[in-house]
């Protein structure tokens, strides 16, 4: 008996890996987070499992879920939205399956920023302007730990992509106005991939009125860099000419 903490992808089913589909369609047991994960993938399950929505549960009853299913024998689909291992509360969920012997496997998903990236067709690491990518969210009900605190990661000025912060979009760019500036380039992705996507493109001087406009108030990403309009960047020392590696030498002789 396993318990699978699968990553059910941004929405659309299509995204889901075969190794989630496979588990989701063969697995006695299937408890999902209703909230966000998509009643498409959900239908995959077998018509005998039981399936559970744990939008209404607590971490306790979760975890009886799993020890139910541990005394009969049976498979779990722990099914989560993106990749399980971002923002996904799964922690704790591994701790007490530790704590009680559970064994368990984690499947990854593609997780909502990259989705969000995938529907901006913006590559989010450009040479010489940014190489990271900060995970983030606003401080909320959660605290940010001190050293976390927008203000301090905006120092970087590297690319940013928020998740949880829709709600808190004014206060985002307040933190990140006076490191990125109030013309950087921001987007916002609601609901990646799913039919009623939406994208919100401005600056933070100007997004949080766009993103009233269009009545989002839930389930988005915010991506924040120059990466996201930049078009005199380098290109990558990868496909230069004069750059050998492993799988090619150079086909001239650097300057
Ligand atoms: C509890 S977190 C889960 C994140 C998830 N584990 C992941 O890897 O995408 C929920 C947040 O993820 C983001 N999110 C999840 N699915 C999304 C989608 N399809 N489009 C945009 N944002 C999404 C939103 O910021 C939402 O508030």
């Amino acid at each position: 008996m396993k318990v699978y903490i699968i990553g059910a992808g941004p929405g659309d089913p299509r995204l889901l890996t075969l190794r989630a589909a496979e588990l989701i369609s063969s697995c006695p047991v299937v408890l999902y987070t209703g909230s966000l994960v998509p009643r498409a993938v959900i239908a995959m399950a077998r018509a005998n499992a039981e399936v559970i929505d744990s939008s209404g549960m607590t971490l306790d009853e979760i975890t009886e879920v799993m020890v139910r299913a541990r005394d009969a024998n049976q498979n779990v689909a722990r099914v989560h939205t993106g990749d399980p291992l971002i923002f996904g509360s799964t922690a704790e969920q591994m701790r007490r399956m530790e704590q009680l012997g559970i064994e368990y496997e984690v499947v990854p998903g593609v997780t909502s920023f990259s989705a969000a990236a995938a529907a901006l067709r913006r590559e989010l690491t450009l040479p010489e302007l940014s190489q990271t990518v900060i995970l983030t969210r606003a401080e909320g009900r959660t605290p940010m730990p001190e050293r976390e605190k927008l203000g301090e990661l905006a120092r970087h000025h590297a690319t940013m992509a928020l998740f949880l912060s829709v709600t808190l979009l004014r206060e985002v760019c307040e933190s990140l106005i006076p490191e990125y500036g109030a013309d950087c380039p921001v987007a916002v992705v609601y609901r990646a991939t799913c039919p009623e996507q939406k994208i919100v493109r401005g600056t933070l001087g100007d997004i949080l009125l766009k993103v009233r406009q269009a009545g989002i108030k839930s389930q988005s990403i915010i991506i924040v860099g120059r990466t996201l309009t930049a078009n005199d960047f380098a290109d990558s020392r990868l496909y230069a000419p004069d750059f050998s590696h492993r799988f090619r030498k150079a086909k001239v002789r650097a300057e």
